[in-house]
């Protein structure tokens, strides 16, 4: 199965009210894990590529491992770039093979992240690509950008945004954030807000990052074998079905990833002291991925069967 594009993906998503998961990928275990997740569900996927896992992996490497599990598999895959910082990478990644690139100005004024995005719909659309923008600016850490705070997506900007810039699909605040702290107190996420931009955007398929659920057995087992997570809190799962029904057709996870894998390497080291094969402990990371993100499609994303 070739790399595919997006668009077929979020149009049935929409349709049919589930959302399609997006997961951070920057090495072969984290690929394998959720093409073999997916591939059992039969379920669509997106893997995306961050800045820093360019950085860390290299962008051939990545593109020949995605290649990789695909041969092993029949799955529509699309290949993403996440959180583009400039005109610059997102090019780069739409040369090197990328079916979808988002640009985040989000840390821009408005019209100047409208000016670059409109650049990269541009070369993008020339080439076929899809492009993901952002408005709004979520809390957290993100490789180029840190907000202490969110500022919420204003509705009627996102339709001035989406019509002047052309993007295909587009990012929104309401509440979630990156990383593993989301909420001190109870979570909340604004879905009047959401709710409005999508009637205000009809058929048009909206994106959730910072979404993570940050599974509670995950920092506990992480814990118990020597990590410091502390009070870390995500979205709660049917929070995230409950956006699905509101034209949220992208649900970005990257820190579920991370938890899954740690904790697992972590009571793989602990008991068993005497092992320093690193593949006695990538093995049971991959197999938490596999199921972690097996969790997610069939419980959470709802896109069991829709390949
Ligand atoms: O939103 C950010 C993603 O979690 C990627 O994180 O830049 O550390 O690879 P990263
Ligand atoms: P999490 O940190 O909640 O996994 O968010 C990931 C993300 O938004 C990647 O773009
Ligand atoms: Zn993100």
């Amino acid at each position: 199965m070739p790399l595919i594009g997006p668009k077929a993906m979020f149009e049935r998503a929409y349709a049919e009210s589930y959302a399609v998961g997006a997961f951070n990928v920057n090495n072969m275990e984290i690929i394998q894990g959720i093409v073999q997740a997916a591939s059992e569900e039969n379920a669509p996927v997106i893997l995306q590529v961050s800045a820093g896992a360019r950085k860390y992996a290299g962008q051939p490497y990545i593109m020949k491992l995605v290649e990789a599990a695909l041969m092993e598999s029949d799955l529509p895959v699309v290949i993403h770039l996440d959180h583009g910082a400039d005109f610059e990478i997102c090019k780069a990644c739409i040369d090197g093979g990328f079916t979808s690139v988002m640009y985040d100005g989000s840390h821009l004024p408005f019209d100047e992240n409208i000016a670059i995005t409109k650049q990269v719909v541009e070369y993008a659309h020339e080439r076929g690509v899809w492009v993901e923008a952002e408005l709004g600016k979520l809390a957290g850490v993100e490789e180029h950008v840190s907000n202490e705070v969110s500022v919420y997506t204003d509705p009627d900007q996102a339709v001035e945004f989406v019509e002047r810039s052309g993007c295909d699909s587009l990012a929104i605040a309401i509440g979630t954030s990156h990383g593993a702290y989301k909420f001190t107190g109870a979570a909340s996420l604004d879905f009047a807000r959401l709710e409005t931009i999508s009637r205000l955007l009809p058929k048009y398929p909206l994106v959730l990052h910072g979404a993570s659920s940050v599974p509670q057995e995950f920092v506990e087992m992480a814990n118990k074998y020597g990590a410091k997570l502390g009070a870390a809190k995500g979205i709660p799962e049917d929070m995230l079905r409950q956006a699905t029904r509101s034209g949220v057709c992208k649900i970005n996870i990257d820190s579920d990833i991370r938890l899954a894998m740690t904790a697992y390497i972590r009571r793989q080291l602990a008991e068993t002291p005497e092992e320093f094969d690193p593949r006695s402990y990538l093995k049971p990371a991959r197999e938490a991925v596999r199921l972690m993100v097996q969790h997610k499609i069939k419980n959470v994303l709802g896109c069991s069967g829709k390949a």
